[in-house]
């Protein structure tokens, strides 16, 4: 469990987008496409994205600094909140106006900055929040009591698959509350996929992990893309941003600003601009570097 051998270089989607790269360049199979999407808080425009696209089956991260908005827009994208105006579609299905529980059941699930983990359920209750089958608990349990039970039995094994993925199974029965910080985050990972979903937007995943649990939480992110889900991440981690991002798309004062595969991207003046002001001279891969990814052979 402890002893991580040092990470294969993840394999990278490459030649995702259509025509010359720039802020707001169409991608050839985009899973999320999002159209004049603003939310203003009183006098502060928080989120003004004019056009973005997010590449299917690709991790895509979402960078930017303090403020830039990413979190405004990851809750408007997931109906957590609601724009001023704009439009944005998932699969090619408009999600205005719907509800975050049922864009979830659509397939688009997120997870947030500080874990909304319910400190008094246990691990296992936490898990069964995040099925989709759950809500109808009391009708089914009434009217079909054995169809419930193995309703019940089938969503538990599924949780457990997950926590024994996730190194949590030891814990099932313990409160959410008993969690470190890091195993909180897992367990929010563990939890949204109980839902099986096809986009996994991660609000500053590694934010408070120990890291003794970074490595891991890398490689289930990894994981994500192999089993053929597409995750959209904040991170201000440049190292781990550069390791596993496919595409980067870079905000800034609510707009997107630039966006590319890693390398290019954190080359391109206006997202140094954007990151350090007139500190250019910074490297950005140091900005953070909370965590040290063996480097590859390709890296500088
Ligand atoms: N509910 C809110 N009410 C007022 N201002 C908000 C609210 N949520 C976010 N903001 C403001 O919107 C801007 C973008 O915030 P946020 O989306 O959290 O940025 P980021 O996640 O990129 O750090 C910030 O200036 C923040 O203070
Ligand atoms: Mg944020």
């Amino acid at each position: 469990m402890s002893s991580n051998p040092a990470s294969p270089t993840p394999v990278k989607s490459t030649g995702m987008h259509v025509g010359t790269i720039r802020a707001g360049v169409a991608k050839k199979d985009p899973i999320l496409i999002a159209d004049g999407v603003r939310r203003q808080f009183g006098g502060l425009v928080a989120v003004d994205v004019e056009h973005v696209e997010i590449p299917r089956n690709a991790i895509t991260a979402l960078i930017g600094p303090n403020g830039a908005g990413k979190t405004t827009f990851f809750n408007l994208l997931t109906g957590f909140d609601q724009p001023n105006e704009g439009k944005w579609s998932f699969n090619g299905k408009s999600l205005a106006g719907v509800s975050a529980y049922k864009v979830a059941r659509m397939g688009l699930i997120r997870t947030f900055q500080l874990t909304k983990a319910l400190s008094l359920l246990s691990v296992m209750d936490n898990m069964k929040l995040g099925s989709p089958d759950q809500k109808g608990e009391k009708l089914w349990a009434s009217f079909f009591p054995v169809l419930w039970k193995k309703k019940e039995i089938e969503i538990e094994t599924q949780a457990l698959n997950l926590l024994k993925r996730f190194n949590l199974d030891t814990k099932q029965s313990e409160y959410a509350a008993s969690l470190s910080g890091g195993q909180r985050k897992l367990l929010e990972m563990a939890r949204a996929l109980m839902s099986k979903p096809e986009l996994v937007m991660l609000d500053e995943p590694m934010a408070g992990v120990n890291p003794a649990l970074t490595q891991s939480l890398l490689e289930h992110i990894l994981n994500l893309k192999s089993a053929g889900m597409t995750v959209l991440f904040v991170e201000h981690d440049m190292h781990m941003v550069r390791h596993i991002a496919d595409w980067v798309i870079v905000m800034a004062e609510g707009k997107v600003v630039a966006e590319g595969p890693p390398g290019e991207v954190m080359k391109n003046p206006a997202v140094i601009d954007a990151y350090l002001g007139s500190h250019q001279e910074i490297d950005l891969g140091t900005i953070t570097g909370r965590i040290s990814i063996p480097k590859s052979g390709k890296e500088k």
